[in-house]
């Protein structure tokens, strides 16, 4: 059985991707910060009869990269499937341009999680990920990231320029294309995806789009077969400008 980690995953888009994962019958470590809801929300799928479990995971502090790094290493002996899901939206608008007046623990605080935990989780568990036959390695960024979409005037989301939240998307995206190509003649593929405007915490009610429906991109790049891509930046499929 194949063994996933999907952090950030007690609530939105991580656990509709731990819940789609698992039912690929893939053993999902579900992460969370929030040992409370994150037991629960694995409680939940494992009463459908996935094999789904709890795992205590604070991408931003060292303590938990390297117990979570430890417990995978000793229970598994490898990680086939990292989603690097988790993330915060500390901007407080998503309309107008922040850049002005962004007070700068808001920038360290989005950076540690978004940009440095994701970062340093990412390169904790590469060992474990190249012990795998077929490591998959998931970034879940934005559109908001996208440098191309913020310099196209006639694109729907130019209007929407968060500065904390979009940078720490734009440095996940050079990370995922500057490990992409470290990991070439790896059997390791990374890629990043932006989910869709999704009805979360992050994207509030009025998006389009259902967390299980968000959650399509980053199972799709998961599962992806020895001969799909690595180093992309895609929304269900579809290439986005980095
Ligand atoms: N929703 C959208 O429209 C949209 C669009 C583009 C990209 N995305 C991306 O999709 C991903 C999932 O977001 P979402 O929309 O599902 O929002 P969400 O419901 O707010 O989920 C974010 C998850 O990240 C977790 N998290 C935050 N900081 C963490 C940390 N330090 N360690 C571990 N987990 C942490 C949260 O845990 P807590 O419950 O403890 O806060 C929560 O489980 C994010 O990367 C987001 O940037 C979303």
């Amino acid at each position: 059985m194949k063994v996933a980690l999907v952090t950030g995953a007690n609530k939105g888009i991580g656990l509709e991707t731990a819940r789609q994962l698992a039912q690929h019958q893939i053993h999902v470590l579900l992460g969370a910060r929030d040992a409370v809801s994150g037991q629960a929300a694995a409680a939940a799928l494992h009463a459908q009869g996935l094999a789904v479990t709890f795992i205590q995971l604070d991408i931003s502090q060292e303590a938990d990269i390297a117990a979570a790094t430890a417990h995978i290493q000793q229970t598994y002996g490898r990680l086939d499937i990292l989603v690097n899901n988790a993330a915060v939206f500390l901007d407080g608008e998503w309309y107008g341009n922040n850049v002005e007046t962004v007070p700068p623990q808001v920038l360290r605080d989005t950076f540690d999680i978004n940009y440095f935990g994701t970062v340093a989780l990412t390169q904790a568990l590469l060992p474990l990920l190249k012990a795998s036959e077929a490591g998959r390695i998931v970034n879940v960024s934005s559109i908001s990231g996208s440098l191309g979409i913020h310099l196209d005037t006639a694109h729907w989301f130019y209007q929407m320029k968060p500065y904390a939240y979009s940078a720490s998307k734009t440095a996940l995206n050079q990370f995922t294309i500057f490990l992409a190509q470290a990991l070439q003649n790896t059997a390791v593929k990374v890629n990043a995806t932006n989910p869709g405007w999704v009805q979360t915490a992050i994207g509030s009610d009025q998006a389009p789009l259902t967390p299980a429906e968000g959650a399509r991109s980053s199972v799709a790049l998961a599962l992806l077969p020895a001969d799909g891509p690595s180093g992309t930046f895609t929304e269900a499929g579809e290439t986005l400008p980095w």
